[in-house]
């Protein structure tokens, strides 16, 4: 058996369409929206990230400001520039790329940015909004995962759902995202013993541990829907995801691939989340 590809780059160019009416139309109507995004140090992986999207928002029609700072700026000046960025009337995301260099709080940084322009969602209320199902901001990767597993046609209600991985951006949010949905949740990391004896139960297995390659087909469950998030350079250099998607993708019966797969999905997700913030504090409604 082979699984049916689920193509993030196809869906995320669908919705993106979507989303470039919805700015013209908030354009048209006297609000463009607007993203900044923060960038401290020179982290290649971060240039990368946030070049695209950067990209994708010009893309989008959405105004798109991108401050870049050196890595000796301290806490006091990046939050100066939140400061800043929280009363500018034409910016309605903010966007801090992380990781920040090591003198610098992430967790004080999120904690300044207004809950409603905290696009990452990433602020303690909007964290706590998730966590009670009543969201306006989702985090990005998770939401781009759920609209995958929406993608393949596969009902979440009543599922077995393994997410392995734990982290705030994505393995918690993701845990309360297929909650919500009525999954039956369970939550693996790097301390979980006997891993293989969860994923070969899951019905829908999203992985975003940060190790290459670590889950192998005899570790899925035949016929499951499975979500790579990872995003590695395999020893040879070849960008690979967390799924040994050679071995995967005979046992799975959809599979999400890398790249191509969550990866334009949470640029796309990030997007939607500016244009939702444009939307609540101009109070113009797109419906
Ligand atoms: N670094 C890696 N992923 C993310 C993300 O989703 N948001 C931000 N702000 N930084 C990141």
């Amino acid at each position: 058996m082979s699984a049916i590809i689920i193509d993030g780059k196809a869906l995320a160019a669908e919705i993106r369409e979507k989303i470039k009416e919805d700015t013209a139309r908030m354009t048209s109507a006297g609000i463009r929206p607007g993203l900044a995004v923060v960038l401290v140090g020179d982290d290649p992986a971060s240039k990368v990230y946030v070049r695209n999207k950067k990209a994708a928002c010009e893309e989008a029609g959405i105004l798109s400001e991108e401050y870049t700072l050196p890595a000796s700026t301290s806490e006091a000046e990046l939050l100066e520039l939140i400061h800043k960025l929280n009363n500018k009337k034409d910016i309605h995301g903010i966007l801090v790329q992380a990781p920040l260099p090591s003198h610098i709080n992430f967790k004080t940084i999120t904690e300044n940015i207004l809950p409603e322009k905290d696009v990452d969602a990433f602020h303690p209320y909007n964290v706590g909004k998730i966590m009670i199902g009543d969201f306006d901001f989702l985090p990005c990767t998770p939401a781009g995962v759920m609209e995958l597993i929406k993608k393949a046609g596969v009902s979440v209600s009543g599922k077995n759902c393994v997410v392995v991985g734990r982290s705030n951006i994505v393995g918690k949010p993701q845990s309360m995202l297929l909650l919500k949905e009525n999954g039956t949740v369970t939550i693996c990391h790097s301390k979980t013993e006997n891993l293989a004896d969860f994923t070969k139960k899951a019905d829908i297995l999203v992985v975003a541990v940060g190790r290459a390659e670590m889950i192998k087909g005899d570790m899925i469950k035949p016929g499951a829907v499975v979500i790579d998030v990872g995003m590695n350079r395999n020893s040879e250099g070849k960008l690979v995801g967390d799924v040994d998607f050679s071995t995967a993708k005979d046992v799975a019966g959809y599979i999400t691939p890398v790249p191509g797969g969550v990866g334009p999905m949470t640029i796309t997700m990030l997007l939607k989340n500016t244009l939702k913030a444009a939307e609540l504090s101009s109070k113009i409604d797109l419906k």
